[in-house]
């Protein structure tokens, strides 16, 4: 079965082929970097038109470099939601248009279970069940996974995401944007010991997070260094490094407790603050010790990407599932899937 998953829920235009006997066949990646770059934030309006410009060419690209005609494909798969209305409609209009067209289904894909489901596109793929971590810019949260679609939160954000936090440290520190990249290279150059964060809400029971406070704490180091006429590189880095070690603490923290809490011994980590190295590391350093085992995807399987959405789709297959209309969820909760009875191929 060859499906064709296209992902635009935010500012990453991505499609890919994903067959169930031969894997991964292409994973197409247009970044909008560039467009919303001088904005030092993502702009919706831009998103979504860029998105339209985008996708379909990209559909093209990846049919001729799998060397398949779109009557060939058994299915769409694209991004139903959660994530930005007019980026959504940009992606689920070709989706729906070219489905109805091929007479084929297609699949409305919830963009965290595509974070989720992620690792499964690597030959080592965690097996049933598992604690995942789920960091993007847009959620934080702690989930117990049965099977595809058995998820049971445990725990999320009530506040700003980590990926946000990242974004928003990193733009107030004036290193740009996207952010979570650039301050993880700017905090290899922090000193330790110069300044000490919070772990927002690790003091008190439980697996929720909050970031919005890291982000405060960080405006306050700027705003004293300037006071003290002491703001130079050196001191922007001292200050992402003492951010960066306080998110991926805090984050670290919680695993081991949601770890403890559901006796589990296998973690995923996953969407596009998975790819920060210190987080890798220290996920790996806390697996090792209690006998477990991390799980995370390649780098461009982190971030926002066709091949998480084609890969669903193919696990989310059925000759039901064509529905027409345009509807899409900007806000969608994970634990409101439903579950599917089917082994990762
Ligand atoms: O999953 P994703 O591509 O899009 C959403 O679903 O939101 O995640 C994007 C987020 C951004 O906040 C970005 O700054 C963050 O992931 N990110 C990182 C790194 N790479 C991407 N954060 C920290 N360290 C990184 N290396
Ligand atoms: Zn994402």
């Amino acid at each position: 079965m060859k499906i064709l998953g296209i992902e635009t829920s935010c500012d990453d235009t991505g499609v890919a082929i994903y067959d169930t006997d031969d894997g991964l066949l292409v994973n197409l990646l247009y970044s909008q970097i560039k467009t919303h770059q001088e904005y030092g934030g993502v702009v919706p309006e831009l998103a979504a038109r860029d998105h339209l410009r985008k996708t379909m060419p990209l559909v093209d690209a990846a049919l001729q470099e799998a060397g398949l005609d779109g009557r060939e494909l058994d299915a769409i798969a694209y991004t139903k939601g959660p994530g930005l209305a007019g980026a959504l409609l940009a992606g689920s209009g070709v989706a729906k248009g070219l489905a109805y067209g091929w007479g084929i289904p297609a699949i409305g894909i919830h963009h965290m279970e595509g974070h989720l489901l992620a690792p499964m596109l690597e030959d080592n793929k965690p097996a049933f069940p598992f604690v995942a971590l789920l960091v993007s810019g847009g959620h934080t949260l702690l989930a117990d996974v049965q099977g595809i679609g058995e998820y049971t939160i445990l725990g999320q954000s009530i506040d700003d995401a980590v990926g946000e936090a990242f974004d928003k440290t990193a733009k107030m520190l004036g290193l740009g944007y996207p952010g979570g990249p650039i301050l993880q290279k700017t905090a290899k150059k922090g000193k330790p010991d110069r300044f000490k964060f919070p772990r927002p809400m690790t003091n008190r029971p439980g697996l929720d997070f909050s970031f919005s406070g890291l982000k405060t704490f960080a405006l306050t180091c700027k705003q004293k260094l300037e006071a003290d006429d002491v703001l130079d590189e050196q001191a922007v880095a001292d200050v992402a490094y003492a951010f960066q070690e306080a998110a991926v603490d805090t984050l670290k923290i919680k695993c081991e407790r949601a770890l403890q809490q559901t006796g589990n011994k296998r973690l995923v980590i996953a969407g596009g603050v998975s790819a920060n190295q210190r987080l890798r590391e220290i996920l790996t350093d806390v697996m090792k010790q209690v006998n477990g085992e991390v799980f995370y995807p390649r780098l461009e399987f982190c971030t926002d990407n066709g091949a998480m959405i084609a890969y669903a789709g193919a696990m989310r297959f059925s000759e039901q599932d064509q529905e027409l209309g345009f509807s899409v969820k900007p806000r969608w909760s994970i634990d409101e899937l439903d579950a599917v009875r089917k082994t990762p191929s």
